[in-house]
């Protein structure tokens, strides 16, 4: 079905057209490491959704209104109702961006030895959790297991488990409870109003501060109305309002669905919490009327907030992700299904059973697509997070070898992602023809980012 998007395109940007021998070229020269290329090496740019929305007309003007007073600003104002009217939280803290605001929270919430309880932690948030000497333990739940099963919220955490740490002796070491809507770590998949409700009422039981991780809120709320009973007939808007009103709190990067370029909140109602956290916001991101964001940043941000929760908005970029999960299909590339919103999650494992974990399944993939199309993508496979030793000896490699094809909002259009398509469905004409890689350089921390390798030739 074609996709109609609610919006025309006033502003347009050139995007880089390159030949197959400067890609060659590029990717020498980046070790192989997606994160070394240049915008100006890449064609189409899926590594993420975060911070790489297309801005409203509505928001630029917002933006040009922005008021730079230091504590105060009108900005911060209109950026508080904006939030205020999602989430019904007393203390609205600003952040530059979500890692900052889960540092922060953390800091306050955590002591040494403690744990952070999630359906799954986001990188940065189990790094901020694993760095004050804490735990952050994932319990997805048990559909998120089988790729290929058309559960509608494989984002859900596992209630079982969870009823088990917080009735067991573990309880005491419990910090927080974690939701992340949507579930990042586990493939982009949605989490039910239902399964946030009982894990609210084991929360309450038991004690636990609930918090949501909640940087695609407004996707999580859409998918509810489309997959879940009894919220058919909610707006987006009504159902991202509930599930707040479920939590004590949230932390949020605004990259993603404030539809904007930088920022977050951390928002809660315990004034103990606040009086922490706010000693931190200012120490470390700035006053507390713009924690690190310019009052452009603020206005912009307070508009797209009111715009990520349109029905019709949300529809067509829900429908982009459905139109390249079926281009996918028709490639003969399977996903972890069903297709969410934000990404989709190619199964790099099956696509090229060739390639042991330790020869990197999913990088190899992701190089292909750049080598054959200019498209630039992430691994979530052994290379990511796997451990490896300085001999290059992969362990504990992940279940699944997959790929990360994150969509930003309103930037690419459906001719885009046919060609993404178009590409894939070439690499997946002789898969066998995708080389495996190696480490050339292993750094211990933050690997991905940093991390060389050469493609395995014999
Ligand atoms: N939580 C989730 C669920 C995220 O996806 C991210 C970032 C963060 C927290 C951290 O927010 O980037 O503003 O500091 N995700 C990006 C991504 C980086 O590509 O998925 P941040």
């Amino acid at each position: 079905m074609p996709i109609m998007e609610p919006y025309r395109i006033k502003v347009v940007e050139p995007i880089p057209i390159t030949t197959p021998e400067q890609r060659r070229r590029a990717m020498e020269r980046a070790g192989y490491n997606q994160f070394n290329l240049s915008a100006d090496e890449v064609t189409i740019d899926l590594l993420t959704d975060s911070g790489t929305n297309a801005v409203s007309a509505a928001q630029l003007a917002a933006g040009i209104d922005g008021d730079e007073t230091y504590a105060g600003s009108r900005s911060w104002h209109r950026f508080r109702q904006a939030v205020g009217d999602l989430m019904n939280y007393e203390h609205i803290l600003p952040a530059h961006q979500g890692r900052a605001a889960e540092r922060i929270l953390f800091t306050a919430l955590l002591k040494p030895g403690q744990m952070s309880v999630s359906n799954t932690h986001f990188d940065t948030t189990r790094a901020n959790v694993a760095l004050l000497g804490c735990e952050p333990r994932d319990l997805p739940c048990r559909e998120a297991a089988d790729l290929d099963s058309p559960a509608p919220f494989k984002g859900n955490i596992d209630l079982d488990a969870l009823r088990e740490v917080l009735s067991g002796p573990e309880r005491e070491r419990v910090g927080l409870v974690l939701m992340t809507v949507t579930n990042n770590g586990g493939g982009g998949q949605p989490v039910s109003m239902a399964n946030l409700i009982a894990t609210r009422e084991l929360c309450r039981q038991f004690g636990v501060p609930l918090f949501l991780d909640a940087a695609r809120f407004a996707e999580n709320a859409w998918l509810v109305t489309q997959r879940e009973e009894g919220y058919r007939d909610h707006t987006p808007r009504q159902v991202a309002q509930a599930m707040f009103a479920l939590a004590d709190g949230c932390v949020a990067s605004l990259k993603k669905d404030g539809i904007a370029h930088i920022g977050a909140v951390l928002a809660f109602n315990d004034d103990r919490l606040a009086d922490i956290c706010q000693l931190h916001v200012i120490a470390s991101e700035g006053f507390l009327t713009y924690g690190g964001m310019t009052g452009r940043d603020l206005d912009m941000l307070a508009q797209g907030l009111a715009e990520v929760t349109d029905p019709l908005y949300l529809r067509a970029r829900a429908s982009m992700t459905e139109y390249l999960a079926e281009v996918v299909d028709a490639a003969g590339v399977t996903i972890v299904r069903p297709p969410g919103i934000h990404a989709l999650y190619l199964n790099a494992g099956r696509l090229l059973p060739h390639l042991r974990p330790d020869q990197f399944p999913g990088h190899g993939l992701a190089c292909e697509l750049y080598l054959q199309g200019g498209i630039r993508c992430a691994e979530l496979g052994s290379l990511y997070l796997a451990e490896i030793d300085d001999d290059g000896t992969v362990r504990n490699s992940p279940p699944h070898e997959l790929v990360r094809l994150a969509v930003p909002r309103r930037v690419y259009t459906q001719t885009h992602l046919e060609y993404v398509g178009e590409v894939l469905a070439k690499i997946a004409k002789h898969p066998e023809r995708v080389p495996g890689y190696r480490l050339t350089k292993n750094p211990q921390v933050l690997r991905p980012f940093h991390c060389r390798l050469e493609p395995i030739t014999s």
